[in-house]
């Protein structure tokens, strides 16, 4: 693997390996001495010109406790605040000579973008997409798919999601974890459900691989896992939908809608939340909420994805 930019990039074999790896560095993570010497010497570069709690933070502890040096880079305080082009700014970055730049930007496409520039100037950079857009976010839909496979009961070397039912919930239109997910998880062959208001699904919905309703009282007691979408109000220009209460009235995790899951079914989302929106303080901090496991995820399955793509070189 040179590059982690899509979930499609990534077969049942190679998310197993991902999903496996991790599992050994979740151990690290738990150990009072979080260090492993894998990346000494190996410098990572967190380029981040959007906004992040976790994903910044978790790609900084992964490359951290492998011994990587890391260093963050966000557009505000940079010189991309003085005008420098997306171009200019990754070639700099990569001129001194690091070994992985880990991106997110608001445009969809952005770390293709940046690896065409480093193709044609020759150097062997590795690039991470963080978030691109409303387009991406693999790491994201791995540590998704971690999280499960450990709900599910499921252990290293599995990774057959058939017959389990997920649905994702809320604003498809703008979320680069639904695509994502979407696509993970029809390679580990889970049955997804997408509910959203007819005016948060996207273009194109019908070519994807899940099935798609507006009834979220139809689809919960259904599901084995419910995973629910941050309203991405930044990203919207218009009116989605008539007012917020109306919102949760048709499509928020309410405290009455915890009711119908099944037990055993697991609440998913990856955070940030509007709590009061798209999910009830009840449902968030619910004993089937996998909200933190997602987190202590993130940290273990970006370390083997950084090992994947950098380890093993000397
Ligand atoms: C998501 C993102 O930035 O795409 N958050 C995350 O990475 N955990 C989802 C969101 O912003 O709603």
């Amino acid at each position: 693997m040179q590059h982690l930019l899509s979930a499609a990039d990534l077969d049942r074999g190679q998310v197993t390996e991902i999903m496996d790896l991790a599992e050994e560095m979740a151990l690290v993570q738990s150990r009072p001495v979080k260090k492993l010497p894998a990346l000494r010497g190996r410098t990572v570069v967190n380029l981040f010109f959007e906004d992040s709690t976790r994903t910044r933070s978790s790609f900084e502890l992964a490359g951290k406790w492998l011994s990587a040096d890391v260093i963050n880079i966000s557009a505000k305080g940079s010189s991309v605040s003085k005008g420098e082009s997306l171009r200019d700014t990754v070639l700099t970055v990569a001129a001194m000579g690091v070994d992985a730049l880990v991106i997110r930007h608001h445009a969809s496409g952005a770390p293709w973008q940046a690896t065409r520039w480093f193709a044609e100037a020759g150097v062997p950079v590795h690039v991470l997409n963080a978030g691109d857009g409303t387009h991406e976010h693999p790491t994201q839909a791995l540590l998704d798919a971690f999280t499960m496979r450990r709900h599910f009961g499921l252990g290293l070397g599995q990774s057959n999601f058939a017959g389990r039912k997920v649905a994702v919930v809320g604003d498809i239109t703008h979320s680069r974890v639904a695509r994502s997910n979407v696509l993970l998880l029809a390679t580990l062959g889970a049955d997804v459900t997408v509910v959203a208001p007819p005016t948060l699904l996207p273009a194109g919905i019908d070519s994807w691989p899940v099935s798609v309703t507006s009834d979220l009282d139809g689809v919960l007691p259904e599901v084995d896992v419910v995973m629910m979408l941050r309203v991405q109000r930044e990203r919207m220009s218009g009116g989605y939908f008539p007012t917020a209460r109306e919102y949760t009235v048709g499509y928020g995790l309410t405290r009455e809608r915890l009711c119908a899951l099944r037990p055993g079914a697991a609440i998913c989302h990856p955070g940030p939340m509007n709590r009061g929106l798209e999910i009830s303080a009840d449902a968030a901090d619910a004993a089937s909420s996998l909200i933190l496991d997602q987190v202590s995820a993130g940290v273990a399955v970006r370390m083997s994805v950084l090992y994947q793509l950098l380890g093993g070189a000397e």
